[in-house]
């Protein structure tokens, strides 16, 4: 398995084995990595990737002021370890500064699908993650890129940027990983106390709750009265509501009554903790 640091380098590399016929995967994370980005590793494997790029960078400018953005969890040799064995190619782990002129004046804004939910409570940081995604893109050549749904919206946004701006480059979205007790996988669950943990489980489980209601219903449901009742639940268990929202899965437009095809989007805080989950029904 490669080891890059130097943008330049990775870049050589992965158009010396384009050239050579290689279909290339790119994974972006910001490391910490956890069974949820083994999983992305995963499909890019099942769809015969000749090689597979995971990237590794905190990516400063997807961070708010007032966000974790120095106390992320960094763990450069675990990572490594961990794409070894998934079996990535190469690892690309820059530093900021390689991946950032201090006098940089170009970013890439997508305006639509950015707007709310985790857009609208973090002012910036689509902008963040889509200029670094379009730097990853531009510097790995791949033909195709995994994304979690886990991180709905991003996939969303990122899926726009690309089209919008003919990268050619296929934009796939894998499942949610869950711990068995239904949360969701997220490298900020390190910052958990066992607490927090417990709190946490109310996300997926309203989401769950949502989905066996929604089924009973025969498949149609108004949305305001059960959002009220997951901003209880969620409430109930000691977390902090940042949004509940149901939008049409495609659009991400709002909607008042939950059909096929809407997907339920929450953001809680576990004391200082963000975490985020949905659920496509
Ligand atoms: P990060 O949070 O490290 O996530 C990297 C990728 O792993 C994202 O596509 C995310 O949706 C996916 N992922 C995380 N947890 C998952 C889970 N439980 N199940 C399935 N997939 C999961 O998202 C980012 O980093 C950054 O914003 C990035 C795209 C790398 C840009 O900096």
């Amino acid at each position: 398995m490669k080891i890059f640091a130097d943008p330049a380098e990775l870049s050589a590399w992965t158009l010396s084995r384009r050239a050579a016929g290689a279909r290339i995967a790119l994974v972006p994370t910001m490391g910490c990595l956890h069974d949820g980005h083994l999983s992305l590793i995963a499909e890019a494997r099942r769809r015969n990737a000749g090689e597979i790029v995971v990237s590794v960078f905190v990516n400063p400018v997807q961070f708010g002021p007032n966000e974790d953005y120095a106390q992320y969890p960094r763990e450069a040799e675990a990572d490594i370890e961990k794409c070894r064995a998934a079996g990535a190619t190469a690892v690309f782990m820059p530093s900021p500064g390689a991946m950032y002129h201090p006098d940089r004046s170009t970013w890439v804004v997508e305006e639509n699908l950015s707007a709310g939910f985790c857009g609208a409570r973090r002012p910036g940081h689509f902008r963040g993650v889509c200029t670094v995604v379009a730097k990853l893109f531009n510097l790995a050549h791949p033909d195709f890129a995994v994304f979690g749904m886990k991180d709905f919206q991003q996939a969303a946004v990122v899926k726009r940027m690309a089209r919008d701006l003919d990268f050619g480059i296929d934009i796939v979205v894998a499942p949610i990983v869950r711990e068995p007790s239904g949360l969701a996988m997220s490298s900020r669950n390190k910052y958990l106390s066992p607490a927090e943990r417990e709190s946490a489980l109310a996300l997926s489980r309203s989401l769950r709750e949502t989905s066996a209601a929604f089924a009973a219903a025969g498949g149609e449901m108004p949305w305001e009265p059960r959002k009220r009742a997951i901003s209880a639940a969620l409430s109930q268990a000691g977390l902090r509501p940042d949004y509940v929202e149901a939008a049409d899965a495609e659009t991400l437009e709002p909607v008042e009554t939950l059909r096929k095809g809407c997907v339920v989007l929450l953001a809680a805080f576990a004391g200082k903790t963000r975490l985020i989950d949905n659920m496509v029904l």
